[in-house]
């Protein structure tokens, strides 16, 4: 176990993703619009970011808007985008500064276009950096992934029998990045909400019942400190297992 201040320090996970729910029910408890729950989210998510760089994760994958989302009334969807447009204008020197390389998960080419050009710019800005990479799944659903992938896998004429794991993830908009290890979701939601289904394959799960907006660094170390003591199989045994294959 960690202690107060940093988490187990030998199983760190190097890629944490994270789909930060619970906004708007945050808000609805305290009398707010659901607006008001994204604000202190977005708020909570600069937190997080830095703790990431403090603990030495290396990949952070935030889920903040999904291919369903867009079912939602206009008025909050609207106000989802202005925040992803705020967030790149207020806050992108600050992460070039800390060096967090920010990347794009999801289709960009169904957002505005000024926000397309913001987001394509602060990309290009933080190529280079190399503390902590930033994937932002925003208009991401894992299932257009995986479309989107065997679309240019036909497109590319990619034979049947090429066709392996290690393919599908060059294709997947998580090239090059690993897999998730650990994927956290808040408010209590047990469901995986189209988020990374083919790369979440063997990453160990976190559910909490805080709300995202309230998810502070002590319950990321929480979280951090439970995944130090899982148990990684992926369908095999436990290293005590294969030494006393007695007890199997
Ligand atoms: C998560 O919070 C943020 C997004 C999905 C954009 P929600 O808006 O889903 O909050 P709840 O689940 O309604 O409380
Ligand atoms: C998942 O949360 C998407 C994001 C956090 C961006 P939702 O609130 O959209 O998921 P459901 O509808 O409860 O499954
Ligand atoms: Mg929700």
């Amino acid at each position: 176990m960690g202690d107060n201040d940093t988490p187990s320090g030998s199983k760190i996970p190097t890629h944490v993703a994270i789909i930060m729910d619970g906004n708007g029910r945050w808000a609805l408890s305290r009398g707010l619009p659901r607006l008001a729950g994204h604000r202190a989210g977005t708020e909570n998510l600069r937190r997080i970011i830095r703790a990431c760089v403090e603990f030495g994760v290396k990949y952070l994958t935030i889920y903040a808007f999904s291919t369903e989302n867009w079912g939602r009334p206009r008025e909050e969807v609207d106000g989802l985008m202005h925040i992803l447009e705020n967030v790149i204008d207020k806050e992108l020197a600050e992460l070039h500064k800390e060096g967090v390389q920010l990347r794009h998960i999801g289709r960009l080419e169904g957002l505005d276009p000024k926000i397309q050009e913001k987001v394509l710019n602060a990309i290009e800005l933080t190529k280079n950096n190399q503390r902590l990479v930033l994937n932002v799944a925003f208009n991401y659903g894992g299932r257009d992934e995986i479309i989107c992938a065997v679309r240019k896998m036909i497109q590319d004429g990619v034979r049947p029998e090429e066709v392996d794991e290690e393919m599908v993830g060059r294709y997947l908009f998580t090239a090059g990045v690993p897999d998730p290890d650990l994927i956290i979701r808040t408010s209590g939601e047990l469901r995986i909400s189209n988020f990374l289904i083919w790369q979440a394959a063997y990453s160990e799960w976190y559910v909490t019942p805080v709300y995202w907006p309230d998810f502070n660094k002590d319950e990321f170390r929480k979280a951090l400190d439970t995944y130090a003591q899982r148990d990684r199989r992926f369908g095999g045994l436990t290293a005590s297992v294969e030494d006393n294959p007695s007890h199997a």
